[in-house]
């Protein structure tokens, strides 16, 4: 299995991106609209890199826990937990193949599944990783044309077909499946909606 840290180049900076920010904020909003965020709930940020949706969901939880198979971006995580308003876990794990031993309330997520290849897989360990009753609440590219990253190693999914993640989600068992646009990144040359998914493990 490839170890290689794909975001070693770019951690230091991440959250210096004002475009990120914004779009992690807008994720935020939309969850807190949608979904209520209780002080006991113990929550998962998949892909929670430097942590920018983590910052604005933590005020309302009991904790979150950061999982991420980038060293790098943990050590960003890390640096600003003092500032988050719960208390805050990492676990450096790659979600796609490495066992999780912890169970949780709900699992939130931005930007992240377009990295994972396969699908079906996700949503059965999305399941297997919650509660009964949890839930997910998952933002990322709707479908687009390849043209979002300047560069896509690493990149599995140009965005996603609502459809399709619906399927998936369906098979794993979930239920109460909603989307939302939670926000639009204006690029030069074109703009890029972003979902968000959320349902419940029946
Ligand atoms: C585009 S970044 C998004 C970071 C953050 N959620 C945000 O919105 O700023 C994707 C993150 O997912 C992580 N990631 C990619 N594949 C992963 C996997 N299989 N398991 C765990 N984390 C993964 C990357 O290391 C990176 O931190």
């Amino acid at each position: 299995m490839d170890k290689k840290d794909l975001f070693a180049h770019k951690s230091k900076s991440w959250d210096m991106n004002s475009m990120r920010v914004q779009n992690a904020r807008s994720i935020a909003e939309k969850i807190l609209d949608n979904i209520k965020i209780t002080p006991e709930m113990e929550i998962m940020d998949l892909g929670a890199g430097t942590g920018l949706l983590s910052y604005f969901i933590a005020p309302h939880a009991a904790s979150i826990t950061a999982v991420d198979n980038s060293p790098s971006m943990l050590e960003e995580f890390k640096s600003k937990s003092p500032e988050f308003g719960c208390e805050t876990r990492v676990m450096e794990i790659d979600f796609a193949h490495d066992p999780i031993e912890a169970t949780f309330d709900g699992i939130i997520s931005s930007m992240t599944i377009h990295h994972i290849e396969d699908i079906e897989q996700l949503f059965a360990r999305l399941h297997s990783a919650l509660n009964p009753g949890g839930f997910i609440a998952l933002a990322d590219l709707d479908s687009e044309d390849g043209s979002f990253h300047s560069d896509n190693t690493g990149v599995f999914h140009h965005g996603f077909d609502r459809n399709v993640l619906e399927s998936a989600a369906l098979k794993a068992g979930f239920g109460d499946i909603a989307f939302e646009t939670a926000h639009t990144i204006n690029k030069p040359h074109r703009d890029f909606s972003i979902f968000l998914m959320m349902a419940k493990r029946g």
